[in-house]
C-alpha cells in the first residue's frame, strides 16, 4: 500500500557546495513535509549496506567511496504520491539529462556527485527510512 512517503539523502557534493539550504528550500516550496530529518556521514560499512542492491554494479565501489567521503543529509518527507512526485522534483540520475528547473540540474555536476537521492518504490522508501530512523526520531 502506498504510505505517501519517501526517504531522500542529500549527498556529500550537496553539502560541501553549500547546498543543502536552497535544496530544503526547494524541497518544502514543493509541499513535502518533514517527517524525519538528520546531518550525519556514512561509513564505508554503513554505505556499502545502505547501497547492497547495486552490489553487482560495477559503479559500486565508486559509490560506496563516494556516499562515505562527507556528511549527508537524510529525511523522510510526506507528500501525497510521494515516490513519483519526488522523483519529478529532483530529476534524471545523470544531471545533464535532467528536465531543467529540477534539484539536479541546478545543484548535480555528475552521475555519482548527483546532489540528491529519491527512494524509487514504497518498498525501498521504508526500507531505507528505516535504516536512519527510529520510530521515536518520526514526527
Ligand atoms: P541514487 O539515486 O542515489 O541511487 C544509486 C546511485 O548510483 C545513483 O543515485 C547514482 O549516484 C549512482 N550511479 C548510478 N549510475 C551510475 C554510474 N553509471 N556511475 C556512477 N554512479 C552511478
Amino acid at each position: 500500500m502506498a504510505t505517501n512517503r519517501t526517504f531522500t539523502m542529500l549527498k556529500p557534493d550537496a553539502a560541501a557546495n553549500g547546498y543543502i539550504g536552497g535544496i530544503l528550500k526547494m524541497i518544502n516550496d514543493a509541499g513535502f513535509r518533514i517527517v524525519a530529518m538528520k546531518y550525519t556521514k556514512l561509513s564505508a560499512e554503513a554505505a556499502g549496506k545502505f547501497y547492497e542492491v547495486h552490489k553487482e554494479r560495477p559503479f559500486y565501489g565508486e559509490l560506496v567511496t563516494y556516499m562515505s567521503s562527507g556528511p549527508i543529509v537524510a529525511a523522510i518527507l510526506e507528500k501525497e504520491n510521494a515516490i513519483p512526485a519526488f522523483r519529478t522534483l529532483i530529476g534524471a540520475t545523470d544531471p545533464a539529462k535532467a528536465d531543467a528547473g529540477t534539484i539536479r540540474k541546478i545543484y548535480a555536476k555528475s552521475i555519482s556527485a548527483n546532489a540528491v537521492h529519491g527512494s524509487d518504490s514504497d518498498e525501498n522508501a521504508q526500507i531505507e527510512g528505516n535504516f536512519f530512523f527510529s520510530e521515536l526520531e518520526r514526527f
